[in-house]
């Protein structure tokens, strides 16, 4: 087996948007939806001090890979998509809190762009349903992956290039419409906006689930608290307080979601 952290695979999905597989053996055997890595590009190279996340898309226990799937926005995922396999990168995980569907629930996955990737291992548990969103076809990524595991996926877009023209979030009473007696339980990851909008509708409509908040980290493991997102507290004067999305997080219940200002 190669070295932990060798890349083993770095292929471009379509438009800015790769996967990249690691030899990660430890990671691969105990990841669950939702967690993340968290990868310092090229250990080889001082300019790529600061580790990047990205949430684990796919594991394979037995040959001990670990696959994210990144969307080039800057220095740190260019960089990245220029690796080829046999590079070697150090990666930390599985870090963060995941996605927890009650065994009677179907689960729904809603995401927006490369959220697609953190729920991905979703399909793994009972047949569920990805709702996508994206601003236009160039962002509607795995969906081929979800439909082949033997999920329902139903796609909306800003510019109506893909699926229905409209937000993700309209998906929602559509499929509880069709699907009235059915218990679902949702797992989102998405842009802020579009979680914040998702977790009012779900409150509203009496549904649960949970939301990866994602924000940007430096150490990833709750000790410089760079990455604090706000979650309700009851119990204290402002109704809130500060949670490290890496540690307490990236997944929150709904109903700790705080979509105040
Ligand atoms: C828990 C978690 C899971 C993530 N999973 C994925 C994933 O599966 N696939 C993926 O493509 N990306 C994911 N991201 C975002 C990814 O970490 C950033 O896109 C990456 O760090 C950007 O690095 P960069 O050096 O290329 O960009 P930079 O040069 O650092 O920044 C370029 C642009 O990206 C924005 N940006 C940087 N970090 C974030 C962030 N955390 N959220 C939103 N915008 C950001 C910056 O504001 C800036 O506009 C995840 C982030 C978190 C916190
Ligand atoms: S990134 Fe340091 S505490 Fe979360």
């Amino acid at each position: 087996m190669d070295t932990p952290g060798t890349m083993i695979g770095n292929v471009n999905l379509k438009g800015d948007y790769y996967a990249a597989a690691f030899c990660a053996p430890e990671i691969a055997s105990k990841a669950r939806a939702g967690q993340f890595v968290h990868v310092r590009i090229d250990d080889t190279r001082n300019d790529w001090i600061l580790r990047r996340p990205f949430s684990i898309c796919d594991t394979d226990p037995e040959k001990g890979t670990v696959t994210i799937v990144y969307k080039v926005v800057g220095k740190g995922t260019a960089a990245l998509s220029g690796l080829r396999p046999g590079s070697i990168c150090d990666i930390m995980g599985p870090l963060g809190s995941c996605f927890t569907p009650p065994p009677d629930a179907t689960p729904v996955a809603v995401c927006g762009g490369y959220g697609a990737a953190a729920t991905f291992m979703l399909t793994r548990g009972k047949k569920g349903v990805l709702l996508l969103g994206a601003r236009s076809e160039a962002d509607v990524i795995l969906t081929d992956k979800y439909e082949k595991a033997g999920f329902d996926v139903r796609i909306a877009t800003n510019d109506g290039s893909a699926g229905t023209r409209g937000f993700v979030t309209e998906l929602v009473p559509r499929l509880l419409e069709e699907r009235p007696q059915e218990k679902f339980f949702f797992c989102a990851c998405g842009p802020h906006p579009m979680l914040m909008a998702l977790a009012r509708l779900l409150r509203e409509i009496g549904q649960s689930g949970q939301l990866s908040i994602d924000h940007r980290m430096c150490c990833g493991v709750g000790s410089c608290f760079a990455c604090v997102v706000k979650v309700n507290d009851p119990g204290s004067a402002d109704g809130w307080r500060y949670a490290r999305s890496c540690a307490e997080g990236p997944v929150f219940n709904l109903e700790d979601v705080y979509t105040g200002d």
